[in-house]
């Protein structure tokens, strides 16, 4: 059996939610928003999770979040760093596995078939993103805001997380990434795996409730989301 670890992420400043406190931190059907993934990592069939939090904020995820929710699972609380993709790197660095998923805990709706799944696609493929065709047309534009092309819509997918990697495929993306200094725009982990290996994404199906909490309007749509589930 492979070891299969989690890493997921809150260690963001949540710039676009413009609220006082992190978005990972707010209520949302007076829960915080991170416990809700945290917790299906925690019933799914992944054996660790590694928590990356905002620096200084440790202790205080140890007892409000991990505690007080009674998240089982997590081996380890780290401190993240000033981008997303250094908050996965320092959570890599932390606990070795077979499989390494990495998730947003932003992603607070993540069910757990999509859990399976990944880590299936992982199994397989050695490297794979859960993803869902996209509904809108989509543009290239140039920067001065001109439609450059149009993708065909059925080649067009909206990638989610988790993604989930081999780990020594992911880890060595990433130390690849950080000895070049190619960092540069860098949004997601199969970014990495895409610009420093010659190893194929595989596309994995998501689901649309699985949003990302980034702007106050999805607090609203969230706890929609969470009235149809329950
Ligand atoms: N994240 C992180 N470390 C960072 C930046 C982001 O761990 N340095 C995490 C966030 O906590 C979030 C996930 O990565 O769960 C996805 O990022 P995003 O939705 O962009 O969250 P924020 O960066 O916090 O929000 P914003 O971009 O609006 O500031
Ligand atoms: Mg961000």
């Amino acid at each position: 059996m492979s070891r299969v670890n989690a890493i997921v992420l809150a260690a963001g400043s949540g710039k676009r939610m413009g609220s006082e406190i992190p978005k990972q931190y707010l209520p949302l059907n007076g829960k915080p928003v991170m416990v809700y993934s945290l917790e299906s990592f925690a019933k799914s069939s992944v054996d660790g999770i590694i928590l990356v939090v905002a620096p200084g904020d440790v202790e205080f995820c140890q007892k409000e979040i991990v505690e007080k929710y009674h998240i089982t699972k997590v081996v380890s609380i780290v401190e993240g760093g000033a981008e997303r993709y250094d908050s996965v790197y320092r959570g890599l660095l932390t606990s070795e596995s077979d499989i390494v998923l990495v998730h947003d805990s932003a992603r607070a709706f993540v069910s757990q078939k999509v859990i399976e799944e990944a880590i299936e696609g992982a199994e397989h493929y050695d490297a794979c993103v859960v993803a869902v065709p996209s509904k809108d047309t989509v543009k290239i534009a140039t920067p001065d805001g001109f439609v450059e092309s149009t993708p065909r819509r059925e080649l067009v997918w909206d990638v989610q997380t988790p993604q989930a990697f081999s780990y020594s495929l992911l880890r060595g993306a990433y130390e690849k990434m950080m000895a070049d200094s190619a960092q540069e725009g860098i949004t997601d982990d199969a970014m990495v795996v895409e610009r420093m290996t010659d190893v194929p994404v595989r596309l994995v199906q998501g689901d649309y409730n699985n949003i990302k909490i980034t702007t106050p309007e999805d607090l609203v749509l969230g706890e929609k989301i969470l009235s149809n589930n329950s």
